[in-house]
């Protein structure tokens, strides 16, 4: 797969990215989620070193609800607005759990990414558990939305 890399373990990435998912999972405590009890944490790397986290927010009218990817990136977009992203780094539990599982972002958060790097014009890095275990990390998020419809479709 090419534009993915797998590390079968945790100590196996970065210091940087290994530093960006534990942000995550401290930003997993914030999620508001009494309808699904599933509390996301994301974080990502600015290019000036900051980092940004966010965690999904629910609502009695679950379209309401946010996930943790888009509370982030829109934090960052409307915050920094002369910043880029370098990584994100995304991670779940259920609330009744401290282990974490594995999480990959939904349809809507990956076509949100994508318009963030044609905004940036610059590659994002996403940082992922897939199914199996395995950390991903992903060059860029167009690899995650792959047939997509973007700005060059209208
Ligand atoms: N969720 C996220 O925050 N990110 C994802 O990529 C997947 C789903 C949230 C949305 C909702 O609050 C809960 O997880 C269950 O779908």
């Amino acid at each position: 797969m090419d534009g993915f890399h797998f590390f079968s373990e945790f100590a196996e990435l970065s210091a940087q990215d290994q530093d960006l998912i534990q942000l995550a999972r401290k930003a997993s405590n914030s999620s508001y989620s009494p309808y699904s009890q599933f509390m996301v944490g994301a974080s990502a790397r600015l290019d000036d070193g900051r980092i940004i986290s966010g965690s999904n927010q629910e609502n009695a009218s679950y379209p309401a609800g946010l996930c943790a990817e888009r509370v982030a990136l829109f934090h960052i977009a409307s915050s920094y607005p002369d910043r880029s992203v370098d990584s994100i780094a995304v991670v779940a539990r259920r609330a009744n759990d401290t282990k974490f599982k594995p999480v990959s972002p939904c349809g809507i958060c990956r076509q949100v990414m994508l318009e963030v790097e044609l905004k940036q014009n610059k590659p994002m890095r996403v940082i992922l558990q897939s199914a199996d275990g395995r950390w991903v990390v992903s060059e860029s998020a167009q690899h995650l939305l792959p047939f997509s419809f973007g700005q060059d479709s209208l």
